[in-house]
């Protein structure tokens, strides 16, 4: 995606071929800015922080830290213990266990002097695979926004929760992926953005993406959504996932589950992007995902930008009180129309992940 018209993914390698850059996300929308990531710990400390954030980016961002690691030293306590350090940054999204897991199995196998550049060559293909997956999850999430585009006088009305847009994932982003093609195809739509509390993703990072590319939006507070589905307001929702269990289960960033039943109760389709990445074979209950739960200043605080351009961050309840963060939470297959991968758009069951990915539910099962 462009930037000021200069086109930009979320990571990418520095001209030194060994130094890794990110676009910083806490800066955002109000300055663009860069983090360079030098060191495995300080990939570690870019996904702890939300410097990067999204399932998918999490992944890559965890690939290049094994591959900075592995530039420093490439024994295999390193190896091990950089895995280790970049899975303990956040717990939720699978595809951060997934990228571990695959640099792993390539890495250990190699002799000590060839880690490094397989390391670095394994996350550049991550980052180019991500970019395909997600293409391809925009070309079929397309189909459904034209369809819901046929007949129609004015936008297609959609409502998306937390950042699910090129900045979560390498480029293109995966809800926001059929938006952007609907877009630039010439199909008016208008997308509901959920600010989404604590950290206001939707306000601050999927305004921004949609207002560089000129696409129409309006941010809501959280709990408007579902009095806009009443009013026929939203003809429908796509959100992202961390976690997708092998019988549909969705889990994402917290107040997506308010969505899908408010979906459900007004007849609104309420469809779910992922990447395959993102499916845990391994799980069938979506109630076994673990929820990470953050740091409760999020909360109680808030971050923006004053009158005179300063960044500020103001407290927002009584000095005592104190405050729950829970990150994400899961919506039930039952609640998700159908869900959009890169393979084709299915029921979200275990039949329908199947049909998709047959090799993948074997592979898991043995
Ligand atoms: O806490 P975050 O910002 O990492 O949460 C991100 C989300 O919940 C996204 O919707 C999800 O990762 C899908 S991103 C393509």
């Amino acid at each position: 995606m462009k930037v000021d018209g200069r086109p930009y993914r979320s990571i990418w390698l520095d001209g030194d071929g060994r130094t890794v850059v990110v676009i910083d996300q806490t800066r955002l929308p109000h300055s663009f800015a860069t983090r360079r990531l030098a060191t495995v710990a300080d990939a570690a400390n870019a996904i702890r922080t939300m410097v990067v954030r999204g399932a998918p980016l999490i992944g890559a961002t965890a690939a290049y830290g094994v591959a900075l690691a592995l530039a420093d030293d490439a024994g295999d306590a390193s190896l091990e213990d950089a895995i280790a350090l970049l899975a303990g940054t956040r717990p939720t999204a699978v595809n951060l266990r997934w990228a571990l897991e695959d640099l792993g199995r390539r890495l250990r196998p190699l002799p000590a002097g060839e880690r490094a550049a397989a390391a670095y060559r394994r996350a550049g293909e991550i980052c180019d695979e991500d970019v395909a997956i997600n293409r391809a999850i925009g070309e079929n999430g397309l189909a459904l926004v034209e369809r819901a585009a046929e007949g129609r006088q004015g936008p297609v009305n959609v409502l998306t929760h937390c950042n699910a847009g090129w900045l979560a994932a390498v480029d293109w982003g995966t809800a926001l992926a059929p938006l952007y093609m609907a877009h630039d195809k010439g199909i008016p739509v208008h997308v509901w953005v959920d600010e989404t509390r604590p950290r206001n993703q939707g306000a601050a990072l999927t305004a921004w993406e949609l207002a560089s590319h000129g696409v129409p939006h309006t941010v809501i507070v959280d709990n408007a959504g579902g009095h806009l589905m009443q009013r026929g307001m939203v003809d429908l929702c796509i959100t992202g996932t961390d976690r997708t269990t092998a019988h549909g289960d969705v889990c994402n960033k917290i107040g997506t589950y308010l969505k899908a039943l408010a979906a459900g109760d007004n007849g609104v389709p309420f469809y779910v992007a992922l990447p395959h990445p993102t499916i845990d074979w391994s799980l069938a209950d979506g109630a076994e995902t673990p929820i990470e739960q953050r740091d409760e200043d999020e909360v109680l605080t808030i971050t923006g930008r004053d009158a005179a351009g300063q960044e500020t961050t103001v407290a927002l309840t009584p000095a005592g009180s104190r405050a729950a963060n829970y990150a994400f939470d899961v919506t039930p297959a039952r609640l998700v129309t159908a869900l959009i991968t890169d393979r084709g758009v299915c029921e979200a069951s275990e039949q329908g992940l199947k049909g998709l990915f047959p090799e993948r539910a074997e592979a898991a099962s043995s």
